[in-house]
């Protein structure tokens, strides 16, 4: 009896590895290669299942302490999902302090003085190495934090693939080419997202996560002073708005100011992000243009999602799936980081 279901589950995690390899050939390449949805990622909801039934438990105890302190931060906990994504994939790349060996993605110019919650991150980390040593990834731990913060925010839950591993290499040069710089037009933003394997329903139902957190005015500025290269403001801004903001954000100094991305509903996933751009009152071009760019398709799911929360949320699932399965290092490629700081060391 015993002996058979030993050989029935070495048969299957055989099987589970055959067809990770196959799936996924072994090497980190540059850029992404996009798996998308659904079981041919070859990742699973239930790969802790055995291993580590209680990680995500672990993580939402974190996070409810951490954002209890600071509603902001499971904002930047969700940010941090993107910026590792969009880079070689979903594998806590982002994470990677400088070394000798690791120019660290922290310092390209779209995560320099911006990308935070480095320091929840190692808490859950160690929370999750004393529970289940040597077990769960740095990258399935920034997915779960991603996941976690949206449910306590309001947001909706999705059913999380998991068995990503961890990079032994950060790419600087890639975080500055292939995150999407904020002033970019919806044109370039709809191509940053097909490079990943993104489509313009994903564009907009995951910009839909600007309902949660804050920018910094250098972030939006040539909008308030700038925004055609003519000395004047983005006429799209609905005019209060505009005073408001320009006040914050006077035209020299003040960089570092910052604002709510959905001012009237800073730390709550819903989807007031839509009706505000519907407004002229999105904080970012990127937001704004998604409204005011001239593409009736995506112009339309702004407006379905601004009526239709339940739709916005359906399609946010999907999306964000979508997106942490994005070239996830598996089977023998990469390692379980034992601090997601750096690289393990070899012995
Ligand atoms: C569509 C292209 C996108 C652009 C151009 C963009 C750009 C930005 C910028 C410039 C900021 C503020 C950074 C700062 O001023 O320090 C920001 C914040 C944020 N972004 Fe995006 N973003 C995009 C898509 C996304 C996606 C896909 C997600 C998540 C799935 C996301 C999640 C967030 C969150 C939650 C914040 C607030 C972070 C905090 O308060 O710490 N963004 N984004
Ligand atoms: C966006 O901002 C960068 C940096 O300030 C600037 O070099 C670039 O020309 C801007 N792009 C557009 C489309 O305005």
């Amino acid at each position: 009896m015993a002996s058979t279901k030993i050989v029935l589950g070495a048969i299957f995690i055989a099987s589970f590895y055959l067809s990770a390899s196959l799936a996924f050939p072994p090497g980190h390449h540059e850029g992404a290669y996009p798996v998308g949805n659904g079981p041919v990622s070859g990742l699973s909801p239930d790969y802790y299942k055995f291993t580590c039934p209680q990680a995500d438990e672990i993580v939402v105890s974190i996070l409810k302490k951490a954002i209890a302190k600071e509603p902001r931060i499971g904002a930047s906990l969700l940010r941090l999902l993107f910026h590792d994504c969009f880079v070689q994939g979903c594998d806590a790349s982002v994470l990677l302090d400088d070394t000798e060996e690791v120019v660290s993605e922290k310092n390209a110019i779209p995560n320099k003085n911006s990308i935070r919650g480095f320091e929840v991150i190692d808490e859950i980390k160690a929370a999750l190495e004393e529970a289940c040593p040597h077990t769960v990834s740095c990258a399935d731990t920034i997915a779960l934090a991603a996941r976690g913060s949206t449910v306590l925010s309001g947001g909706p839950y999705w059913e999380l693939p998991l068995g990503r591993r961890d990079s032994k290499t950060a790419n600087m040069k890639l975080a500055n080419k292939y995150l999407p710089p904020p002033n970019a037009t919806l044109h370039r933003l709809i191509k940053f997202f097909q490079r990943q394997g993104l489509d313009k329903v994903d564009l907009v139902a995951l910009s839909g996560s600007h309902t949660i957190g804050k920018a910094r005015c250098v972030s939006f500025k040539q909008r308030l002073y700038n925004q055609h290269r003519d000395n004047r403001p983005d006429i799209t801004l609905e005019k209060s708005f505009y005073h408001t903001l320009a006040l914050a954000c006077p035209h020299t100094g003040g960089d570092n100011n910052i604002r709510s991305l959905d001012f009237v509903s800073p730390s709550k996933f819903d989807n007031s992000y839509y009706k505000l751009i519907m407004e002229g009152r999105g904080l970012l071009n990127s937001d704004e243009v998604l409204w005011t760019g001239k593409d009736p398709e995506i112009a339309g799911l702004v407006k379905s999602y601004a009526e239709n929360e339940p739709l916005f949320f359906e399609h946010y699932v999907n999306s964000i799936t979508k997106m942490g399965n994005i070239n996830p290092l598996m089977g023998h490629n990469g390692e379980i980081r034992k601090n997601c700081r750096r690289v393990n060391q070899e012995i």
